[in-house]
């Protein structure tokens, strides 16, 4: 669904992503892990179109997509929950839902609304309330709703977990395990790669924009250096 092909991108002249080369099968949950500022936020950005590359290919379903906006591409199928939530703080709960389907916008969105409160029943109650007034909890799971607002078929999640307590953490990975067993393909950018690791089916560790190792899910959470730098083992 998604491959990457020696990857480079920057920040002025500065070279954060130095060849990345990665890819992402349909009905997978693949994890990309790594340190603060290995440049995981940089290739989400590459993938949904926010950050330009300076080199290498972005393949969507086999296209070409890396000469294209950032819209096209969600148009495309490509849907992103940014870091840090980026939610519109003062908006409602509904209003932030709705402009997740921009692109959609004069569609009929009740059966969409509908899915995403059924997905996050904790959300319905907050229905007029401005996103800023939600939890942490409460906020990841509307910016998930909000991406999903826009049909993707592919999901890009970056550090979801952050922030939250651990069994809200708990609650985003079932979550996103259940967004998998509906069909969805998800890229799940995450620094806690415990939580990660144990519900993704393959895996990346990205080390200063490159990729360091890469493998099953299993194979990496055995791996020794894995266990050393990321696993606390
Ligand atoms: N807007 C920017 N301008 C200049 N340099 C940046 C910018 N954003 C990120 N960088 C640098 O690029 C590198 C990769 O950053 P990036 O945010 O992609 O890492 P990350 O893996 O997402 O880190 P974190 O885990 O902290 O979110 C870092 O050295 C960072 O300082
Ligand atoms: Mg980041």
């Amino acid at each position: 669904m998604l491959s990457i092909e020696n990857v480079t991108s920057a920040y002025g002249r500065i070279e954060v992503l130095h060849g990345v080369t990665l890819h992402v099968e349909v009905g997978e949950i693949v994890t990309l892990i790594g340190a603060n500022g290995a440049g995981k936020t940089t290739l989400l950005h590459a993938i949904s179109g926010v950050q330009p590359i300076t080199g290498g290919t972005i393949k969507f379903a086999g296209m070409p997509i890396e000469k294209r906006p950032a819209h096209a591409r969600v148009a495309f199928g490509i849907s992103q929950v940014p870091e840090g939530r980026q939610l519109f703080a003062p908006l409602s709960v509904k209003d932030n839902l709705r402009l997740g389907a921009w692109l959609r916008r004069g569609a009929d969105l009740k059966s969409d609304i509908a899915r995403i409160c059924a997905l996050f029943p904790m959300l319905e109650s907050m229905w007029e309330k401005p996103a800023g007034a939600l939890s942490g909890g409460q906020q990841q799971m509307l910016a998930i709703g909000r991406a999903l607002m826009a049909k993707p078929r592919l999901l890009l999640l970056d550090e979801p977990s952050m922030g939250l307590a651990p069994n809200m953490v708990d609650h985003v990975l079932s979550v996103i395990r259940a967004l998998k067993d509906d069909g969805l393909t998800i890229l799940l950018v995450e620094q806690n790669a415990p939580a990660a690791l144990a519900i993704a089916d393959r895996a990346y560790v990205l080390e200063t924009g490159r990729v360091a190792l890469s493998g099953t899910a299993a194979d990496i959470k055995a791996d020794r250096r894995v266990r050393e730098a990321y696993l606390g083992l």
